[in-house]
């Protein structure tokens, strides 16, 4: 493992356009759970019961008084972690410009990074349905579920629910950054919801090197990515750092 630590930090460090791609396992150490797994979201919901769009729209009260109210009350009071924060040392230091992000939680703005693509949008924006006014995520109070605009209409989260498509302009830009970067460093995702789980793909395919950091093994570890960093994100984020920190 200390190898792979060291090696990590000499190819973080070498890249000339280094990309991140994360998922909900980053925020793990922020108390955010992830979706799969153990403790996993979909765990305890039925995601086509409650994160569907067809569900939203056809029951809006239930999906907020279950799903969203919950994700709320955790997101609001989340904090950056470890994680987060190495990968906006990484900006800083000039070596990372983008992170595509498959997480709707907005850590890695909060954290300080300037150039995240929301693949699957963002809970700090909701709009309503009918007269399409936004509100940030701190006006939208749930004394009455669903929340609703003055003009009678329900707010949604600006997030992408099953069944919606991904914003062209996101796709395209990460498509892009994907297939021109040199080393991405994938942390936290299971890679296995579709479109987002194809960027490392499209990176490996293009000559950039995967380097993946997981707790578990994922369908890219055999075939995509060049090595695996076994663990929690924010913990081998920190040792990365400290040794990358010694080769500038
Ligand atoms: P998942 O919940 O599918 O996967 C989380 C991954 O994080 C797993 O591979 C875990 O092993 C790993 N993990 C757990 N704890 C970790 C830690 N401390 N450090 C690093 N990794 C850890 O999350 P995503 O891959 O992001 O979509 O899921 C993709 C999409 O599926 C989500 O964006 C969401 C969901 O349905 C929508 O809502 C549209």
């Amino acid at each position: 493992m200390e190898k792979l630590i060291k090696q990590a930090a000499t190819d973080l460090a070498n890249s000339k356009r280094l990309v991140a791609l994360t998922g909900a396992g980053i925020s793990v150490e922020s108390n955010i759970p992830p979706f799969r797994g153990k403790g996993g979201v979909w765990e305890r919901f039925d995601p086509m019961e409650y994160a569907h769009i067809d569900a939203f729209m056809k029951n809006p009260k239930k999906v907020w008084d279950v799903l969203l109210r919950e994700m709320k009350g955790i997101i609001d009071i989340a904090k950056p972690n470890d994680a987060h924060l190495g990968l906006v040392r990484l900006e800083r230091l000039g070596l990372l410009k983008t992170i595509i992000t498959q997480n709707v939680d907005g850590l890695h703005q909060k954290a300080g990074s300037t150039d995240v693509i929301e693949f699957h949008g963002t809970f700090a924006r909701h709009r309503c349905l009918d007269c399409g006014k936004p509100k940030n995520t701190e006006d939208i109070l749930l004394t009455v579920i669903p929340p609703t605009c003055e003009c009678g209409g329900i707010y949604r989260p600006e997030i992408i629910f099953f069944g919606e498509m991904i914003p062209p302009e996101h796709l395209l830009r990460s498509q892009q950054i994907s297939s021109a970067c040199d080393v991405m460093l994938v942390m936290g995702t299971s890679a296995v919801v579709q479109p987002a789980s194809m960027m490392p793909v499209i990176a490996k395919e293009n000559g950039a090197k995967v380097i993946e950091i997981n707790p578990e093994r994922t369908p890219l570890t055999e075939t995509v990515s060049d090595y695996l960093i076994q663990g929690k994100a924010g913990e081998k984020m920190n040792r990365i750092m400290v040794e990358l920190e010694q080769l500038l």
